[in-house]
C-alpha cells in the first residue's frame, strides 16, 4: 500500500523513507511549505533519491496566516504566560494539507518523525483522526524495530550509509529546531540543561538586541474586529495589507530590531517539562499591538470573560493538539464575537528588543471618553454618587474585617 509521509530532508525522515520502502511500501513524500527557510528543491531530489514515488510540496502560508495566526492574535492566544505556539499553530494546517495529499493519491497510512516523547506526535495524529478517522498512523519512533534499530544517530547514520543516502556535510547542530512563518523553536541537545545559556549564535530570525540599531523603529498596526489589517513602516512611505505580506513585514521589522525571544521551561500535554527557546518576531509585535487596542475599544466585562475563559481555554486546545475537536470548534466561535468593537490604530516603537506603544485611537468606537475620563471635569458625573458605591461595596468588606479582628487574624 501507499503511504503519505511527511518528509523534512532531513537525517530521519530520510531513514524513516528508506525504512518504509524496505518494509514493502510505497512512499509519497509530503512536504508542507509554511514560511520556513528550506531548500525545497533539494528535499525533492533526496526523496526521489532515496525511493519516494512522488513528492509533492504544498504552499500553506496565506491559510496559516488567515486562518490560524490571526485568530490566534484576536484571542491573545498563549500558553503558559510566555508562549505564543509558533509550533502549535502551525500544526493543524500542515496536518489538514498532509491528509488531502494522502487522499489524493490513494494512500492508506501517513508516517511522521516526531518523537515519542513530544507534543507534536499527539497534535499530527489527533489531527489525521479528525480529518480522516479510518487513517493509519504509521510513527516509527514509536515502533519497537525502528527505535531499537536505530537506538542512537550513529544507527542512523550507518543506515544513511548503506543506502547511499547523503547527508549533509554541516556538522548537526546541538539542538533541534522547528520553523514556520510565525517563530523557530529550538530544543533538546544543549538545551536540556535549563540553566545552560544559550549561544550567541542559536538564534536565528532576529538579531541580538545589542546588535540592533540605535535608533528606535516607529510604525502604525491597524486593526479591523481584532485583525491586523494594515502596517505602515517607515513614516507612512510603506504600507502593506496583504495578510501574508502584512505579517511577513511585521517579521522583518521586529527581526531587525531584535523583538520576540523568549527561553523558558514548559509543560508538555504528556506531562514532561521540558526547555525551550523561541523566536517569535511578528507575532509579538501584532500581538502585543492587539492587547493595547483592546485596552481602548473592548468591554471591560467581554474582555474577562474573554480573558478568563476564551484565552485560556483556546490556548491549552491549541497547544494540546485539540484544534479538530468539537469543544475547539465552539471557542473558536466565540473569539469572532469578542472583536466587534476592536477597530482603531495602535502607534508603536520598537528598539533593541523592546517593544513600546506611542499611543493609540478609534475613529469608530467611543467606550473611551476623554471628558468622562479626567480628573479636572465633572460633567456627567456626581461624586456623590460614589460614596454609596463605595458604601454599598463595603458592606461584605467590613463584615471580613470584624471577623477577621475578633479571630485575631487582623
Ligand atoms: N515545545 C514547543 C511546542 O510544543 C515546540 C515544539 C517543537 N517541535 C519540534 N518538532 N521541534 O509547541
Ligand atoms: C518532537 O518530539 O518531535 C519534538 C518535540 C515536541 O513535539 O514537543
Amino acid at each position: 500500500g501507499k503511504v503519505c509521509l511527511a518528509y523534512s530532508g532531513g537525517l530521519d525522515t530520510s531513514v524513516i523513507l528508506a525504512w518504509l520502502l524496505e518494509q514493502g511500501y510505497e512512499v509519497i513524500a509530503f512536504l508542507a511549505n509554511i514560511g520556513q527557510e528550506e531548500d525545497f528543491e533539494a528535499a525533492e531530489k533526496k526523496a526521489l533519491a532515496i525511493g519516494a514515488s512522488k513528492f509533492v510540496v504544498v504552499d500553506v502560508r496565506k491559510e496559516f496566516v488567515e486562518q490560524i495566526c490571526f485568530p490566534a492574535i484576536q484571542a491573545n492566544a498563549v500558553y503558559e504566560n510566555v508562549y505564543l505556539l509558533g509550533t502549535s499553530l502551525a500544526r493543524p494546517v500542515i496536518a489538514e494539507a498532509q491528509i488531502k495529499v494522502a487522499e489524493e493519491n490513494g494512500c492508506f497510512a501517513v508516517s511522521h518523525g516526531c518523537t515519542g516523547k513530544g507534543n507534536d506526535q499527539v497534535r499530527f495524529e489527533l489531527s489525521f483522526y479528525a480529518l480522516k478517522p479510518d487513517v493509519v498512523v504509521i510513527a516509527p519512533w514509536r515502533d519497537p524495530e525502528f527505535f531499537k534499530r536505530f537506538a542512537g544517530r550513529k544507527d542512523l547514520l550507518d543506515y544513511a550509509a548503506s543506502k547511499n543516502i547523503p547527508v549533509a556535510q554541516t556538522k548537526a547542530k546541538p539542538w533541534s529546531t522547528d520553523e514556520n512563518l510565525a517563530h523557530i523553536s529550538f530544543e533538546a541537545g544543549i538545551l536540556e540543561d535549563p540553566n545552560t545559556t544559550p549561544p550567541k549564535d542559536m538564534w536565528k530570525l532576529t538579531v541580538d538586541p545589542e546588535d540592533a540599531p540605535n535608533t528606535p523603529e516607529d510604525f502604525e498596526v491597524h486593526f479591523s474586529k481584532g485583525i491586523p489589517t494594515k502596517l505602515v513602516l517607515d513614516g507612512g512611505k510603506k504600507v502593506v495589507s496583504e495578510p501574508v505580506e502584512l505579517f511577513l513585514e511585521a517579521n522583518a521589522l521586529a527581526r531587525r530590531n531584535g523583538v520576540g525571544r523568549i527561553d523558558i521551561v514548559e509543560n508538555r500535554f504528556i506531562g514532561i517539562k521540558s526547555r525551550g527557546c523561541y523566536e517569535t518576531p511578528g507575532l509579538t509585535v501584532l500581538r502585543s499591538a492587539h492587547v493595547d487596542l483592546e485596552g481602548l475599544t473592548l468591554d471591560r466585562e467581554v474582555r474577562t470573560i474573554r480573558d478568563q475563559f476564551v484565552t485560556t481555554t483556546y490556548s491549552k486546545l491549541l497547544y494540546n493538539g485539540m484544534y479538530f475537536t468539537p469543544e475547539c470548534e465552539y471557542v473558536r466561535s466565540m473569539i469572532e464575537p469578542s472583536q466587534k468593537t476592536v477597530n482603531g490604530v495602535v502607534r508603536a516603537r520598537v528598539y533593541k528588543g523592546s517593544f513600546t506603544v506611542l499611543g493609540r485611537f478609534s475613529n469608530t468606537e467611543k467606550l473611551y471618553d476623554e471628558t468622562e475620563s479626567s480628573m479636572d471635569e465633572l460633567t456627567g458625573f456626581s461624586p456623590e454618587d460614589t460614596s454609596g458605591f463605595i458604601a454599598v461595596q463595603s458592606i461584605r468588606i467590613k463584615k471580613y474585617g470584624e471577623s477577621a479582628r475578633e479571630k485575631g487574624n487582623n
